[in-house]
């Protein structure tokens, strides 16, 4: 790997936790206000819709869209270039998260073209008030209920399993004993989160 290659694959990493990562964190809390019920939804969306428009596209373009193109587009590029056949030969919990982290990578970006140029370009962009009886008419199709749920524990494992290898691209969890540690703390994320998330999709359509 050249010196250029590692500071852009180190930024690549990064891009993935901060603002990308956070973002999700952000979002999945956002859209769980659902939990409170329609009204409770609409507020919390009512609350990002009322931080000024020219900021809002700033915050838009600067901490999500350019760093998620970024990543999104790097990331494709590497999952391009990686060994998942390794998986055969080995079988190890770790070999299937590298390829699970693959096959999330893919799933996920095909998810967001889907999710932001509905919800955010076709819809918002057109006038369209984003709400809960809209969201909660896009989800009463099964078929998009489904591709929603399997988005959002796609882009939940992709983050919690990126935690645990930025600690480990980064240098943080060294020995063997700390990165079984922070990969167990991974999972549990991992299931909080998307418990969190599934169950807030149900609740568009209860
Ligand atoms: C919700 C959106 C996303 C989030 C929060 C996210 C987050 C992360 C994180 C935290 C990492 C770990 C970085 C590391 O190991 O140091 C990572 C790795 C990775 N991401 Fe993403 N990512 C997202 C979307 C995508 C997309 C759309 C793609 C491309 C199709 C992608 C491709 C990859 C790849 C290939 C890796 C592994 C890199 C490596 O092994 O060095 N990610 N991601």
């Amino acid at each position: 790997m050249g010196n250029n290659d590692f500071y852009v694959r180190r930024l690549h990493s990064l891009l993935g936790v901060v603002p990308v990562g956070v973002f999700l964190l952000e979002h999945l809390i956002t859209v769980s206000t659902v939990m409170g019920g329609a009204k409770s939804f609409d507020d919390a969306v009512a609350k990002l819709a009322a931080i000024p428009h020219e900021l809002l596209i700033f915050m838009e373009v600067c901490f999500i869209a350019i760093p998620l193109l970024f990543h999104g587009l790097y990331g494709a590029y590497i999952a391009l270039q990686a060994r998942n056949n390794a998986i055969g030969g080995y079988g190890y919990t770790r070999n299937w998260q590298f390829y699970l982290q693959r096959l999330t990578a893919w799933y996920t970006l095909l998810f967001l073209i889907g999710h932001v140029g509905y919800l955010r370009f076709a819809m918002k962009g057109s006038g369209v008030p984003i709400d809960f009886a809209l969201v909660s008419a896009h989800l009463s199709n099964p078929i998009i209920f489904v591709l929603y749920a399997i988005g959002v524990v796609a882009a939940v494992f992709h983050f919690t399993n990126g935690l645990f290898t930025f600690t480990i691209t980064w240098g943080i969890a060294k020995g063997p004993r700390i990165q079984s540690v922070v990969n167990k703390c991974a999972w549990a994320l991992c299931v909080i989160l998307s418990v969190l998330g599934v169950v807030s999709l149900t609740r568009f359509i209860a």
